[in-house]
């Protein structure tokens, strides 16, 4: 096909496909930038999985689905893809249990009773939100109302017009339903997969899936922590939490 007419068969596809679908950056990771059918590194089949670091605000290392955005949303020295990467010790707390007087958190937002970066994130590609949010925010223009979802005593509700319990939250987690927004009522299943895949600990990451795609990227290996470099790992202890 001479180039022209390439560009133009690629623009009517972009056309066709761009109708009705949200084009976030996560669709070109196309399923198997964040799940692997067959080499699983944690569970729901999640290809990325990065404990190095410690969470500051538990001492404890970062598990769940976490520490699958951070295999790519980190810094290189910390185990990530430095892929727009967040920092945990300057970051909204992920991981933990909340305290009820500084967050009232539906509970079908949390796993396993605790916050992490999916209770604010849907990061399934049919998530038209800006930035993947759970809450709309007529795209960044009003924040203040996905805030509102868990700090509600904070936001002036009658500036927004709406109070918690009216607000709708974007799920992909329920192929019954499909993707859509929500009530939390109605957010009841949330996460139903009974996670029977265990990989096996770490292992040679050797094992490679035997085709490419365009998502089979260096970041997806997080470095073993004895892999990383001195100045890194003295770094690392003196961020650790004060006892
Ligand atoms: C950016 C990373 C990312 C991408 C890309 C992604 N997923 Fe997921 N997937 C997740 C996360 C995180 C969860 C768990 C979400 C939760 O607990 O709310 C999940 C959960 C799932 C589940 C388990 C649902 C359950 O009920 O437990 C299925 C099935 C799934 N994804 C399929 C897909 C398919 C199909 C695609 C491609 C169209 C895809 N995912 C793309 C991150 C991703
Ligand atoms: C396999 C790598 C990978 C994983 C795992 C991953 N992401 Fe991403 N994410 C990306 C890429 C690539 C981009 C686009 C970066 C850019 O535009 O420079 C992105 C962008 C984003 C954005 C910005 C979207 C926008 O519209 O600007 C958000 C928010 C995000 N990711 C959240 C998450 C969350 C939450 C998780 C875990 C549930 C996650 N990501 C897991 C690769 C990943
Ligand atoms: C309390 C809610 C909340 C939690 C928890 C949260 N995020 Fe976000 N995230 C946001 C908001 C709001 C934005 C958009 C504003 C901004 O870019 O800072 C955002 C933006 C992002 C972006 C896009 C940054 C950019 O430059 O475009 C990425 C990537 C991201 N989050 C990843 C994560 C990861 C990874 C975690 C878990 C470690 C996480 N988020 C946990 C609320 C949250
Ligand atoms: C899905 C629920 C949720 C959403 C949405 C949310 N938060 Fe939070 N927020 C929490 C939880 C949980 C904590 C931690 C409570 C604890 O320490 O036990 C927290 C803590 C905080 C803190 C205290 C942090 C510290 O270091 O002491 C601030 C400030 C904050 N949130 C602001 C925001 C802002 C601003 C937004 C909107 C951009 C937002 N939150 C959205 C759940 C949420």
């Amino acid at each position: 096909m001479n180039v022209k007419l390439y560009v133009l068969a690629a623009s009517v596809a972009v056309l066709v496909g761009g109708v009705g679908y949200a084009t976030g950056p996560h669709q070109d990771l196309d399923c198997l930038g964040c799940h692997d059918p067959h080499y699983a590194k944690a569970e729901k089949l999640f290809k990325v999985k990065n404990d190095v670091l410690i969470n500051p605000r538990t001492g404890t290392k970062i598990d769940h689905t976490s520490a699958l955005c951070l295999g790519c949303h980190n810094i290189h020295q910390f185990g990530g893809g430095d892929v727009k990467p967040i920092h945990l010790h300057m970051t909204h707390p992920v991981n933990i249990v909340p305290n009820p007087k500084i967050a009232k958190v539906p509970d079908q937002l949390l796993r396993d009773g605790m916050l992490q970066c999916v209770s604010c994130h849907d990061p399934h590609p049919s998530n038209p939100n800006w930035k993947y949010l759970r809450v709309d925010s007529t795209g960044g223009a009003k924040v203040g109302q996905f805030c509102l979802a868990c700090h509600p005593a904070k936001a002036d509700t009658s500036f927004y017009g709406i109070a918690q319990a009216d607000i709708d939250f974007f799920s992909s987690m329920n192929e019954d339903k499909g993707p859509g927004n929500f009530k939390s009522s109605e957010l009841s299943i949330v996460s139903p997969t009974p996670n029977y895949v265990h990989p096996f600990g770490k292992y040679d990451n050797g094992i490679q899936p035997a085709y490419k795609t365009a998502a089979t990227q260096p970041w997806i290996w997080a470095p073993e922590p004895d892999m990383l470099p001195e100045d890194l790992k003295k770094l690392m202890q003196e961020n650790q939490p004060a006892e």
